[in-house]
């Protein structure tokens, strides 16, 4: 099998697998970055959101033959202690309730504020939109959102 070598949370990582492994398997299985979730592995659900580039991306949907050269950032590399100002929005609104979708929520929205650091109401609901929550915690999404753009 072929080896690649991805640049994840800054470090270099080398990686044995088949050419159309999608990322998110070579992150839980291989690596064990077990905080990208998998939800419904069809680019649907948005819960396995990494950030490719700065860009949120589907790592269900990449192929791992995909991503050479390219800087990808997961949940574990947000920050060094849960201190960006995205997790810190979310703990202080309390947003989770099962939990499961929550990284892949965290990830699309601190790449959002990245390219737009003082959005409306609208443009957060927009750019969220893809991230399926099945307790429905949206009201809660949208204002943890706004807290971290402030
Ligand atoms: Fe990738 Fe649902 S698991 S979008």
């Amino acid at each position: 099998m072929p080896t690649y070598n991805l640049k994840i949370n800054g470090s270099s990582q080398s990686i044995e697998a088949a050419e159309d492994t999608p990322l998110l398997w070579a992150l839980r299985d291989q690596l064990d970055m077990v905080g990208t979730k998998f939800g419904c592995g069809i680019g649907q659900c948005g819960a396995c959101t990494v950030h490719v580039d700065g860009n949120a991306t589907r790592s269900c949907q990449l192929q791992i033959s995909q991503l050479d050269g390219k800087e990808i950032t997961t949940i574990e590399g947000l920050s060094e202690d849960g201190s960006h100002p995205v997790q810190e929005a979310w703990k202080a609104i309390d947003v989770p309730q099962c939990g499961y979708c929550q990284a892949g929520q965290i990830m699309t929205a601190s790449a959002f504020l990245e390219k737009n650091p003082n959005p409306s109401r609208e443009e957060i609901r927009n750019a969220m939109t893809g991230n399926i929550c099945r307790c429905a915690s949206y009201n809660r999404i949208e204002n943890a959102v706004a807290k971290a753009a402030e």
